[in-house]
């Protein structure tokens, strides 16, 4: 049996009167890459939020058993520093904040060690944000959460702000970190074609509530509700898109 890394339990989250997220539970287990999907506005960044401690959990229960979690956001430009090279950036995080030390590395093998997890040369070390990719970026932000040697990542809308044939790659490369390390990854999106791809389970999310869940194949393949059948049924071209990528890379 795989452990559970993170269970909840009817969580609610509120703002003032309205309630965002309407007692949810699901559970992310050791090496597993699970996807919320749905609409803008369903509540799924909210969830996010209150599983880092960023929003009050009005009612239920997140067991977290322990581990660290570290997230990445949609706006991976933004979440950088625009005055700091990915070297200070990365450095930072390493030397000052709660970078986690591991054997005897020097801070320079560390990043070598972070850049070679998310598949950048080097030569981005002394750029700026500005002077890269936005896939360049994400990945910058992806290797900054990981200096903290999470066990769960969450990833809020990862490559949304991406070109297609970027974000599969950065879909990848995701994939890739639960390969090799393990990581489990809470792989939050609103289009059904990023999760399709990559989670081994999906709940699919309206209105603060889940109204889909189980295997990815199953939910895509049957889907139990309405909703889920129209998220499907609006996505097929960059569904595709991301097809056509995988096969010519
Ligand atoms: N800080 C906030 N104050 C009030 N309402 C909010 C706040 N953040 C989000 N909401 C509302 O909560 C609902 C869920 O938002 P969110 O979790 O961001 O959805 P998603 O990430 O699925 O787009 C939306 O109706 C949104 O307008
Ligand atoms: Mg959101």
């Amino acid at each position: 049996m795989m452990a559970n890394l993170l269970k909840v339990d009817s969580l609610r989250v509120r703002y003032g009167e309205y309630e965002a997220v309407r007692g949810v539970s699901f559970t992310l287990g050791e090496g597993e890459i699970v996807g919320i999907v749905g609409q803008s506005g369903s509540g799924k960044s909210t969830i996010a939020k209150a599983l880092m401690g960023l929003e009050r959990v009005a009612d239920g229960k997140v067991d977290r058993a322990d581990v660290s979690m570290q997230m990445v956001f949609q706006d991976a430009v933004g979440s950088l520093n625009p005055r700091m090279t990915i070297r200070q950036t990365l450095s930072e995080v390493l030397c000052h904040g709660k970078g986690v030390p591991r054997r005897s590395e020097s801070i320079d093998e560390r990043i070598a060690r972070l850049l070679g997890y998310v598949g950048l040369s080097a030569a981005v070390l002394d750029q700026y944000p500005r002077e890269m990719s936005g896939g360049q970026c994400q990945r910058v932000s992806i290797a900054r959460a990981l200096a903290f040697e999470p066990r769960i990542l969450v990833a809020d809308e990862p490559v949304s702000a991406l070109d297609v044939s970027v974000q599969a790659r950065v879909l990848n490369l995701l994939r890739g970190l639960r390969n090799e390390l393990g990581l489990s990854i809470l792989l939050i999106a609103h289009d059904l074609a990023v999760v399709k791809n990559v989670c081994d389970r999906v709940y699919v999310m309206q209105n603060g509530s889940f109204v889909d869940e189980g295997p990815s194949e199953k939910v895509f393949s049957s889907p139990s509700s309405e909703y889920t059948k129209n998220l499907l049924s609006a996505v097929p071209d960059v569904d595709r898109a991301l097809h056509q990528r995988r096969r010519c890379v």
